[in-house]
């Protein structure tokens, strides 16, 4: 097995295939462990059936914890979120305790950012947590979710309100999951492979800029293309982590985009028309920027939500920026790029910022 390809706060991550990665660290740590359990979205087993069939062959009859979160058939953005509650935290607990899961055992989380959180949240709980390693199976969870060890359940509709912090044994990263998931869904990790091209690495952001193909057509993007934008993109998320795990400074810098990204998100949520997080978050970063040029509005425009923007008023977006968690007391602060690569510049918004803000953005990206 290769070393590493990643430390994020502590924790190794590799990038390849389950065959090449998974199951060789887990041979190299069978030691440790007292037992397997899986936990899994019954949406992205199919594309690793061959890893899960070869971990029997290699551990037995371990446990199996499939979820069903949404229906695969007929994809709604956003439908797995509602299981991202106590109800199936208790599912869980009480599937580990039917199986006998001692303080000695390894959960595994295949899944996008719904299991990892909801899955990571059980594990660091359980028996007052036992290990667990993330199995990112959306491009959001590669290069997001399942790094730097935030784990949590949405509360009384609010988002990720009950959660902890605690690091994965291990990430182990398979492009090949990507084949089976949604269009919709590529397109929502590449803002975040965006948002990290702002935050810290301007080569991966001239990279994005010389290929418009890569965000108009992310499904016909080859191995080779997947495997070079995870690595320049978890890079700036591994160096941000690791210097600030627990967000006591420069980990805000990853909620750029975040405060009018969640307005959006949570706005067409309550219309009953959810957009994707990654679509909202493109929408916010051009909000947040100081002065958003053609390049950065031709970069982010075919990530922006399939849906008239328009229909959105500034006060409602202002209402939902003001429950956001990130607030400061009652300011609603962003977080931006500075001009070099790591650094950061906080903005306190004022109603007539958001106003100013939106307009502007309905304007530059023709839907006034
Ligand atoms: N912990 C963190 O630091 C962090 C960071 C960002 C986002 N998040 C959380 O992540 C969640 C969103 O994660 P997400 O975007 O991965 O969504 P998700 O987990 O809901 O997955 C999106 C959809 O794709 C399906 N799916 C997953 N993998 C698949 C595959 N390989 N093939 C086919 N279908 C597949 C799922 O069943 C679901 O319908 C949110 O709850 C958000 O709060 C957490």
């Amino acid at each position: 097995m290769s070393a590493h390809d990643f430390v994020i706060a502590g924790s190794p991550a590799w990038i390849g295939s389950l065959e090449q990665t998974l199951l060789p660290w887990l041979e190299a740590h069978r030691a440790s462990y007292s037992g397997l359990f899986l936990l899994a979205d019954a949406n992205a087993l199919p594309a690793g059936q061959g890893a899960v069939d070869a971990l029997s062959e290699a551990w037995g009859d371990f446990h199996r914890c499939p979820m069903i979160l949404s229906d695969a058939q007929t994809y709604t953005p956003g439908d797995a979120e509602a299981g991202k509650t106590l109800l199936s935290c208790e599912r869980i607990w009480r599937a580990m305790l039917e199986a006998r899961l001692d303080r000695r055992a390894l959960v595994l989380i295949l899944g996008g950012g719904v299991t990892g959180d909801l899955g990571g949240f059980c594990a660091a709980t359980y028996k007052r947590g036992i290990d667990f390693v993330q199995i990112p199976t959306t491009l959001l969870a590669m290069t997001d979710a399942a790094l730097g060890g935030k784990v949590g359940i949405n509360f009384d509709d609010i988002k990720n309100t009950i959660g902890a912090f605690r690091q994965p044994a291990a990430v182990f990263i398979d492009p090949t999951f990507l084949q089976t998931l949604h269009p919709r869904e590529l397109r929502s990790g590449l803002a975040e492979v965006v948002k990290h091209a702002y935050i810290g690495a301007p080569e991966l952001l001239q990279y994005l800029q010389q290929r418009p193909h890569v965000l108009n057509a992310p499904e016909n993007l080859s191995p080779h293309e997947w495997n070079r934008l995870l690595r320049a993109s978890i890079a700036v998320k591994a160096r941000i982590v690791s210097e600030d795990p627990l967000e006591h400074g420069l980990r805000a810098l990853l909620n750029f985009g975040h405060t009018f990204g969640h307005g959006l998100e949570s706005y067409f949520l309550s219309i009953g028309q959810p957009i994707t997080h990654g679509e909202a978050i493109a929408a916010g970063m051009l909000c947040e920027m100081e002065d958003p040029s053609p390049a950065d509005i031709a970069l982010l425009q075919p990530l922006l939500p399939p849906v008239s923007l328009s229909q959105v008023c500034w006060s409602s977006l202002w209402a939902f920026m003001q429950q956001d968690k990130k607030n400061d007391r009652d300011r609603v602060v962003i977080a931006t790029p500075g001009d070099a690569p790591f650094t950061m510049r906080k903005t306190t918004l004022t109603p007539a910022d958001v106003q100013g803000r939106w307009q502007r953005f309905l304007g530059q990206t023709g839907q006034a």
